[in-house]
């Protein structure tokens, strides 16, 4: 079986049983966002121009709505961003940490592994450790 490999590390630590089918790859647009759920949790997948695949948190905790699949996708140098389509806060795609609260005070979004494998998106239904957390 070949795997295609993913770019966010913590995924080889995630137990195959954590791990819920959401999409084949092929169905995602790259650098636009699409909306999913995961063990019933809103979730915003992303797949970048290099065909990485980044799975956040679907709520905008800035503007109170599920939301964020419809940011914007882009970088700040080597970094995939994705900005919020309400109010523009940005957020690292890879941690889900807030790059630029505009003003306001940083609210991180829960980031979760992805892997694909045989062209299918798998997303963890355990978020990442919270960024900055031990
Ligand atoms: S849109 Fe076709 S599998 Fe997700």
């Amino acid at each position: 079986m070949t795997s295609t490999p993913t770019t966010t590390p913590p995924a080889a630590q995630v137990p195959d049983a954590a791990w819920e089918e959401v999409c084949h790859l092929d169905h995602l647009p790259r650098e636009r966002g699409a909306a999913a759920l995961v063990d019933g949790v809103q979730v915003a997948l992303f797949r970048t121009h290099d065909d990485a695949v980044h799975a956040l948190q679907q709520y905008d905790p800035y503007s109170g709505a599920h939301v964020m699949s419809r940011g914007i996708v882009g970088s700040r140098g080597h970094v995939p961003t994705v900005a919020s389509p309400m109010y523009k806060q940005v957020f690292d795609l890879r941690t889900g940490a807030c790059l630029d609260p505009v003003g306001r005070e940083p609210v991180h979004l829960a980031a979760y592994p992805v892997e694909v494998r045989d062209g299918v998106v798998l997303v963890s239904r355990e978020p990442l450790p919270a960024p900055g957390a031990p």
